[in-house]
């Protein structure tokens, strides 16, 4: 990679592995400002690290050249199964011209039902006084939710329970299937674990396919939707591929929708002037009841704190991307071959974009001429220019770009006021969430809250 700028501190062999396995975040935050695209190396891999939002831009719209191919892609596709969200550029399109049509504006109303019902279920059930960890509950809530906008009422309880259940040791197990290959294939009690909850998620999604296929016509859920679905060559997807569309859409929606409310709930806990006027608000607007799709237009507030813990923490906070002709990278020739990383952890606390970057201030994203309610006016608000316009990307961009980005943000915005409205959280301990993990998602560990309730 000639001509990129080296990042410091490499070691003989390892190159900034050690680094990068000790504070990812940190390391990215090192990255900056030593150019548009340096080049780090990770044991016997490089990686160009692109720190331009532009030249991101670029790359996250050029799926031709910068395909998602490389090892980790072929692991991931090994480990999770192979859906549009991690199509190569060969097959992407077909995928997605499928699966676009479940996700029309149309249909959200519909999904921010299954979305108020399933909230119910979680805020009704907690106890005055109760400590939560808020990773558990809100990965339980975002799970429960695609898994009924998925399969609606094909899906009694105690199986929505089972299938739950066995997503979430699948997911875990996949991402030791992701790290290291060689120890998932080990006799162990948590690979058999892992097996075991990959056969039973799969019987029972393609049992779910099979009745859904018998009972054409009487559904609304996103399933029927992707049954009806056709490519521009008229074919539909076969059973197998919609088996892995739905490990894929879980995986793609709703680890990522329960970190993003997690560090909602992490930065309202810190910020105590913006939560008393987040709690304001959703208590106003909702007077104690579960918020629903007509409420949405009136969370104002509660809908910035969203896009504000998106922008510093954002749930997807690395694309890699291989090059798969020599292309031109600003004043870079990107041989064939490259590996190339977007971080949008890197992007979204550019201090040329967001004056005091590393500040949580969902004043920032205040419509021009309008005042915060909850803290001072800022000054904060990001500066206009064409790096300002890419700089913020927690739903990517391009042919590629997140095809839940609304489901997901009204799923977010009705949770997090719904909790608000019944419950004062207060953080307990938050060693966690100031070392994130960072694996596909990036998310704290553990965030244990005690949950007051709120007068009605
Ligand atoms: C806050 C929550 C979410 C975040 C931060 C997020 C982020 C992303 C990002 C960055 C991508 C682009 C990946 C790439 O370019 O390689 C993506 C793709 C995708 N997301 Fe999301 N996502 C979220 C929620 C959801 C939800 C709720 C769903 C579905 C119900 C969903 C479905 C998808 C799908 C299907 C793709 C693949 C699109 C394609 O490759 O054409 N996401 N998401």
């Amino acid at each position: 990679m000639a001509g990129f700028v080296q990042a410091p501190g490499a070691q003989p062999l390892l190159g900034h592995f050690l680094p990068l396995l000790r504070d990812p975040l940190r390391f990215m935050d090192s990255l900056r400002g030593q150019g548009d695209l340096v080049a780090i190396r990770v044991g016997p891999l490089r990686f160009a690290v692109v720190c331009d939002p532009v030249l991101a831009h670029e790359v996250l719209t050029d799926l031709r050249t910068f395909d998602r191919t490389g090892p980790v892609y072929d692991r991931t596709r090994r480990a999770m199964g192979s859906g549009v969200a991690t199509a190569t550029y060969a097959d992407h399109r077909r995928q997605r011209l499928i699966m676009q049509p479940a996700f029309h504006a149309r249909h959200l109303a519909g999904y921010a039902e299954v979305m108020r019902h399933q909230t119910g279920t979680l805020v009704g059930g907690w106890q005055d006084g109760e400590v939560v960890d808020m990773v558990e509950e809100m990965f339980r809530l975002t799970t429960s939710i695609a898994l009924r906008a998925l399969f609606s009422t094909r899906l009694d309880p105690a199986d929505a329970e089972k299938l739950r259940s066995a997503f979430e040791v699948f997911l875990r197990g996949s991402y030791t299937q992701l790290a290291l290959p060689s120890l998932g294939r080990l006799p162990l009690p948590a690979n058999r674990r892992y097996q075991a909850a990959l056969r039973q998620w799969r019987t029972q999604v393609r049992d779910l396919i099979a009745r859904h296929r018998g009972a054409a016509g009487d559904q609304h859920d996103l399933m029927a939707r992707l049954l009806d679905a056709r490519g521009d060559d008229g074919e539909g997807l076969t059973d197998e591929e919609l088996c892995d569309q739905v490990a894929v859409l879980l995986i793609a929606g709703a680890e990522t929708t329960s970190a993003a409310l997690t560090w909602a709930m992490y930065l309202l806990c810190t910020h105590p002037e913006v939560l008393d006027a987040v709690s304001a608000e959703s208590g106003r607007v909702l007077g104690g009841a579960v918020a629903g799709w007509a409420h949405l237009p009136d969370l104002e507030l509660t809908a910035r704190v969203i896009k504000e813990a998106l922008r510093l923490y954002p749930p997807s906070w690395l694309l890699p991307r291989t090059a798969t002709r020599e292309a031109r990278l600003g004043a870079h020739v990107v041989p064939s071959g490259t590996m190339v990383l977007v971080s949008q952890y890197l992007l979204h606390r550019d201090p040329d974009v967001f004056a005091d970057p590393n500040r949580f201030d969902p004043g920032r994203w205040l419509a021009p001429g309008r005042s915060a309610a909850e803290s001072a006016p800022p000054a904060t608000r990001p500066r206009s220019s064409s790096k300002s316009h890419h700089a913020y990307v927690p739903f990517g961009g391009g042919p590629t770009k997140c095809l839940g980005e609304q489901f997901a943000t009204a799923e977010a915005v009705l949770a997090l006021a719904s909790v608000l409205a019944r419950w004062t959280p207060q953080l307990l301990d938050s060693r966690a969430a100031r070392k994130p993990d960072c694996r596909l998602v990036m998310l704290p560990r553990h965030l244990p809250v005690r949950l007051a309730a709120r007068a009605r």
